[in-house]
């Protein structure tokens, strides 16, 4: 059985996570891993430890980016801000469930909660992506970036907001957040994500390859220098992939995928765990599957195309073995989340095959 409380505590509201966390072995920072030589890989021309890393969610303050450092996740991505303040979803937000096989994309696909966090991790969660004001998230990044060593980078996480005034605003969001960003000197690497399930959207950004593109060529065009990535959702329509990627696959300089799943998740007595929120996103093992399938798909996209973009993968890396699953199905970069949160170790025993 899993030590229950890691990085996050379910029990306790985001908030309260927030200002109390990180727990478990996480809280403690005095003793830290110990990185020796030259780092040996690249994130986006930082040189670093491990080609892996902790993706966007679990890390919303600069105590668990430093906490995240201190277990040698080498590559840490701070939680999605947004260009003002949003509100975050009724508590609970995150609750184990059971799935003993995959996630499917069956829009009826059912998930009951769990008591626990087991082995064969599978995680909901249904934040909504909150974000405090740009004034407040601004110090959260320049103090966050301040903590990195010698081969330690920082990914950015964006949120886009909708605010229900039209697809140009939309687009407009995206180049303002990422101008707020760049007003800390975060100058590393941002990821805008696409994918949320909890967006509250009809239709994933990223499944709208019009507003994709239109989101990547108006970013690109007022940063030519930036380094950016976009996340994306699973998709099960493989030409529609194929035609997004050769849309912006040569203006990205790479894609992270996969976000979590939208599930519904439901009591033994098939009652609503997420008051108001039938469905949530469902992450770990019972993803793993996905994440490979899109890591195949954009390195067979990426070479039929001629592109050179980075392939960021997550989903269901639980393991030494997962990860190496992965740098095998063409991943240039993996990340954990649910793994990394429940697993503190996970950095160190993936180190640990690299040497
Ligand atoms: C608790 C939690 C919070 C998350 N928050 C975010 C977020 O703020 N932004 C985002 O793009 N993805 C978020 N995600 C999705 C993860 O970044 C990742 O794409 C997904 O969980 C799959 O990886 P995993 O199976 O290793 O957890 C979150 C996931 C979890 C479990």
């Amino acid at each position: 059985m899993l030590q229950q409380v890691q990085l996050y505590d379910d029990q306790l509201d985001f908030e309260e996570n927030k200002a109390k966390g990180p727990f478990g072995d996480y809280a403690n920072t005095s003793e830290r891993y110990k990185n020796s030589g030259e780092p040996q890989y690249d994130f986006f021309g930082t040189p670093v430890y491990s080609p892996f890393g902790i993706a966007a969610g679990p890390l919303p303050t600069t105590q668990f980016i430093d906490a995240a450092l201190a277990k040698g996740f080498d590559i840490v991505t701070l939680k999605s801000v947004r260009t003002d303040i949003f509100p975050l979803n009724a508590y609970p937000q995150v609750r184990p469930v059971i799935c003993d096989g995959d996630v499917s994309t069956d829009p009826d696909f059912t998930v009951k909660v769990a008591d626990a966090y087991t082995e064969r991790l599978a995680v909901s969660n249904s934040f909504g992506i909150p974000s405090v004001t740009p004034s407040e998230w601004q110090p959260f990044l320049r103090d966050s970036k301040a903590l990195l060593q010698k081969g330690q980078a920082l990914l950015t996480a964006f949120q886009g907001t909708a605010h229900g005034k039209g697809k140009d605003d939309f687009v407009q969001d995206h180049v303002r957040g990422i101008e707020l960003i760049r007003q800390t000197g975060a100058d590393a690497v941002i990821e805008i994500n696409l994918s949320c399930p909890n967006e509250g959207e009809a239709v994933l950004a990223c499944f709208d390859t019009d507003i994709t593109e239109r989101i990547v060529k108006a970013v690109r065009e007022a940063n030519p220098d930036l380094k950016f990535i976009i996340k994306l959702a699973y998709f099960s329509d493989h030409e529609q992939l194929k035609d997004l990627v050769k849309r912006v696959g040569n203006i990205v300089d790479g894609f992270s995928a996969i976000n979590t799943m939208a599930t519904t998740v439901e009591d033994e007595n098939g009652k609503e765990v997420f008051p108001g929120r039938p469905k949530a996103g469902v992450s770990g093992a019972p993803i793993k599957w996905a994440g490979l399938e899109m890591t195949r798909l954009l390195k067979q996209y990426r070479d039929e195309l001629g592109y050179d973009y980075k392939i960021v993968s997550m989903g269901g890396v639980l393991t030494p073995d997962d990860f190496n699953e992965y740098l095998e199905a063409g991943a240039d970069t993996v990340m954990s989340v649910s793994g990394a949160m429940w697993n503190p170790q996970l950095a160190a025993q993936i180190k640990a095959t690299l040497q």
